[in-house]
């Protein structure tokens, strides 16, 4: 029998488990803790029986989840792979790696930062390496649509930055380029945003990228809404354009939550230093490892049909919600991204979002172009995701439009609801 020596126990590679023997085990959670089992239960029986049609979320693959529920959940790694704070990073290493190959790959970037922990986190970290507190940048206004990371008084970028807001045309709803370049050259901005929680078209990048060159602007593109149509070739890049790309990977994307940054070879050091160690620490790895997952799934021809038909469905639904009666802001869209303005209905867009809710249907409120009042923010990532089709699009129309009514018996109406939600189940059991 060999004698196993310590230097050649230290040279043996580690036993590698069978998938069986990993831990994620659902029903040893409903064992131990029946409380929060419960509540994870109960949410996903929500997501089940109602039709998430909130334009920021979607339902990420098994695939996914398993990477997020995986052991890297446990791992520490600060720094960068090959350059970290800690021990044992070899595992972690190999999953960022993949992840930024992956992100650079799918997107044509020259550097990816896959770190982040959110969208917001994202842009901190580009402000933080293009900007000095007082800086001037100029983004869409909050009351247009911007994030509020875009300025909002009560966000650090409000704090520490002089904001700009640029608007959209109150007829059209279209970005006032007139309006953006008149104000870059008045307040000659450190750098321009362009990205919105609600705009439904494509923001010209070439336009956004000549008026920065004419100011000496950085260009900041926050894709954090488009970046999973813009991985399936169902929206224009801005890649090319921006000096910097901000994202969320849990959108369109369908990754799960967390942030990313894509830039040139010339920032990638500024870009990465910003994210650790100025505003970060240790990166989620699982989270690290679960983009990498997604990434991969977005390279697929079956995620470029995936992206054009969340396009196709929205268009379908704007069209259909015209019809009922509603106001479609900008009339229609391009992207994922639905604004409806309920008034014609005579109704406000808080109480048809109750009206809404108490139907089954989750989505938001957001502001409009034009005046106070607020409209509904629609998207189609979600359900598009479940399967749903063109005649779904219509079906969810008329149910919308029959729930901001009060129309009809609202038991019938839920029921409806939840039909057309279980009959395409987000995880087919
Ligand atoms: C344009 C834009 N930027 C940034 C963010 C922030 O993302 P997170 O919520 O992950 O911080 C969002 C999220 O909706 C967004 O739409």
């Amino acid at each position: 029998m060999p004698v196993t020596t310590p230097a050649a126990r230290e040279a043996a590679p580690p036993s590698v488990p069978s998938a069986g023997a990993l831990p994620q085990d659902f029903a040893a959670l409903v064992r131990q803790d029946p409380e929060i089992s419960g509540i994870l239960l109960a949410e996903a029986g929500r997501q089940a029986s109602t039709l998430q049609l909130i334009a920021a979320e979607n339902f990420t693959s098994p695939a996914v989840l398993a990477a997020l529920g995986s052991p890297l959940a446990n791992k520490y790694a600060e720094g960068y792979p090959g350059a970290r704070h800690h021990g044992g990073c070899e595992q972690a290493d190999a999953a960022e790696r993949a992840a930024v190959r992956r992100a650079m790959s799918l997107f044509g970037a020259e550097h990816a930062n896959v770190q982040p922990h959110s969208g917001s986190s994202a842009v901190l970290a580009a402000y933080a390496a293009l900007l000095r507190p007082g800086d001037t940048v100029l983004a869409m206004g909050l009351p247009y649509g911007g994030h509020l990371t875009h300025g909002a008084p009560g966000n650090f970028s409000g704090r520490w930055f002089e904001f700009a807001g640029y608007g959209v045309d109150p007829d059209s709803g279209l970005i006032d380029y007139a309006q953006v370049r008149a104000l870059a050259r008045a307040r000659r901005p450190k750098a321009i945003v362009c990205g919105s929680i609600s705009y439904p078209r494509h923001p010209d990048y070439e336009q956004f990228r000549a008026i920065a060159d004419e100011v000496g602007a950085y260009l900041i593109a926050d894709a954090a809404h488009p970046m999973g149509l813009i991985a399936g070739g169902a929206a224009p890049s801005p890649v090319p354009y921006a000096d910097v790309v901000c994202a969320t990977t849990h959108k369109v994307l369908r990754g799960p939550r967390g942030g990313m940054i894509l830039c040139g070879v010339e920032l990638s050091e500024r870009i990465d230093r910003a994210v650790f160690p100025f505003t970060q620490g240790g990166a989620q790895m699982h989270t690290v490892a679960a983009k990498a997952v997604a990434f991969g799934e977005a390279a697929t021809p079956a995620f470029a049909v995936y992206a054009h038909r969340v396009v196709a469905h929205a268009r379908v639904l704007a069209a259909a919600l015209e019809s009922e009666g509603f106001e479609i802001t900008t009339g229609g869209t391009d992207t994922h991204i639905v604004v409806v303005d309920p008034a014609p209905l005579g109704v406000d867009a808080r109480t048809a979002r109750e009206r809404l809710m108490a139907a089954g249907m989750v989505l938001d409120t957001c502001a409009l172009p034009y005046g106070d009042a607020r409209g509904i923010r629609l998207g189609t990532a979600a359900v598009t995701t479940q399967g749903m089709d063109e005649d779904d699009m219509q079906r969810i129309a008329a149910l919308f439009g029959a729930a901001v009514r009060e129309e009809g018996d609202a038991g019938r109406l839920r029921a409806e609801v939840r039909g057309l939600a279980e009959h395409n189940p987000p995880y087919p059991g």
